[in-house]
């Protein structure tokens, strides 16, 4: 190891930059942020020290050129000028005096480097290659800011607000696990999902449950550690790089996933190895699995301590019932998340190229279902007409030659342009496109292969322009593992 890493507390302490461009700006805000005063010495500031010292009164400007007295007791010293003969004497002088010092890209006079962070604060990440590869360090940063959830910093305050009554309550041997439990269990979920209230008040039922146990009295409330929870997380449309850090998190750590047909194998893959996996999978006109069983068996499943995955194809409150499934949850008081996904009109429409609205086309942009009852009485078709608009059917692949005749019977011209996408953003994703009139007829001469999407409105005519997706080039390609 060639640095030693480790945490300075500057704090209302003083430091020197020696520069005035945009480097010297980038740095100056990183001890800003860490609480120091600055002196920055240069004869001109750059646009954005300017605005810095404009803004933050702990910024004292030396409008000079560097002088051997300009170093005077600070903490740390950094040079950052255009200048190497300038930077190598603000080295050389500033480990005379003892002083760390850091000349930007020339590691040779440097007596420390910064890393490359992730800040969560309070909790810090610190990423070093010793100064061989910044770059680097910067690329297992933004991997490593993908799996370090954003409110790890509101979790580590929490568990600094408890840290006393914990030492009090509970004995040094227990510590440890009661730690562990906590910041990997539902009060952390908690915390990351934003019901910190919750959070704070299962913190102190813990700690009572904790010292009652370990004194031999039973608080009679049920242990928040053994409670399970439901996390109903939407999957996408089925390319695994379009579900969400929430989703990706939660898929690897939950003991059990209830999916559908709707999830991809690709996404499917992503899920904690050893979690059970239960199939549910329904089609339009073949209910394997009730909804209403579907719904018992998430809360059992919870009920029994586990943390469920509940997957969802899209997004679970766009025609996925998500509404339903979690009603008797909150019925029950079990606790329970929703994290959304991308719906297929959003992931479809982009990979297909055709924007939902546009300037020239739609202004306004409705989503309805296909799967029609009572053959399609249920749906204001006259309000579906209407020009200068985009509809989506989901569903829509049987009622096709219903949704087309009732458009037209409504005043829609026969022209307009009209897609139909199977699978889309899969390698399977394949478009079939015509008009009203014609799609209908497209459709029933081609194999396809559901899901499907239908988009109608002039929006559709931008696909030849915008089509940008191959789906041969995505052919075998593997999820990214975390
Ligand atoms: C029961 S709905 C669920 C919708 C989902 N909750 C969402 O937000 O996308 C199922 C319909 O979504 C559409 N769909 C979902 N994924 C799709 C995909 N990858 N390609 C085309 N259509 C898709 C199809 O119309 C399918 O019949």
């Amino acid at each position: 190891m060639n640095f030693l890493p480790i945490f300075v507390d500057l704090r209302s302490r003083s430091c020197l930059m020696v520069g005035g461009g945009e480097v010297a700006a980038r740095k100056v805000e990183l001890l800003i942020r860490a609480g120091a005063s600055v002196e920055v010495v240069s004869p001109k500031l750059g646009d954005s020290l300017n605005r810095l010292n404009k803004e933050y009164s702990q910024i004292e400007w030396i409008e000079s050129e560097f002088v051997n007295s300009h170093i005077n007791k600070q903490q740390l010293i950094y040079a950052a000028t255009d200048n190497s003969v300038v930077n190598r004497e603000v080295s050389e002088l500033a480990q005379q005096h003892n002083i760390p010092v850091n000349v930007v890209d020339a590691p040779e006079l440097c007596t420390f480097i910064t890393p490359s962070i992730i800040d969560r604060s309070p909790v810090v990440a610190a990423i070093s290659t010793g100064g061989s590869s910044p770059v680097l360090a910067r690329l297992i940063r933004s991997q490593l800011e993908t799996m370090i959830p954003s409110a790890y910093g509101r979790l580590a305050q929490l568990a600094s607000r408890f840290r006393l009554k914990v030492q009090e309550k509970i004995k040094p041997e227990q510590r440890r696990i009661f730690w562990e439990k906590m910041l990997q269990g539902p009060i952390a979920e908690m915390v990351f999902s934003g019901r910190e209230g919750e959070a704070e008040k299962s913190m102190q039922d813990m700690i009572e449950h904790c010292s009652n146990k370990h004194s031999g009295r039973t608080s009679g409330k049920d242990n928040i550690l053994n409670q399970g929870e439901v996390y109903l997380v939407g999957g996408g449309p089925g390319d695994p790089d379009l579900l969400t850090f929430r989703a990706l998190r939660l898929m690897q750590q939950a003991d059990v996933v209830v999916y559908d047909r709707l999830i991809s194998p690709a996404v499917l893959d992503l899920v904690r190895r050893d979690a059970e996996q239960i199939y549910v999978g329904k089609e339009s006109s073949n209910h394997s699995v009730p909804q209403s069983e579907i719904n018992q068996l998430l809360a059992k499943l919870a009920e029994q301590g586990k943390r469920v995955l509940r997957l969802k194809g899209g997004d679970p409150f766009i025609f996925g019932r998500g509404g339903e499934e979690i009603e008797l949850l909150a019925e029950r008081g079990i606790s329970f998340q929703i994290v959304p996904g991308i719906t297929a009109a959003s992931g479809i429409s982009s990979y297909a190229g055709i924007p939902l609205t546009h300037r020239d086309h739609a202004q306004s942009v409705t989503f309805a279902t296909g799967h029609l009852k009572d053959n399609s009485s249920n749906l204001n078709w006259a309000a579906l007409a209407q020009p200068g608009q985009t509809i989506v059917f989901y569903m829509g692949l049987k009622g096709i030659k219903t949704i087309s005749a009732k458009l037209i019977e409504h005043g829609m011209d026969p022209l307009t342009p009209a897609a139909l996408v199977q699978k889309g953003t899969t390698p399977d994703q394949k478009e079939y496109i015509g008009s009203l009139v014609t799609l209908p007829e497209i459709v029933a001469e081609s194999q396809i292969k559901p899901p499907t999407l239908i988009i109608i409105g002039s929006v559709v005519t931008l696909h030849d322009r915008l089509n940008w997706f191959d789906p041969e080039q995505n052919q075998g390609s593997k999820p990214r593992v975390f």
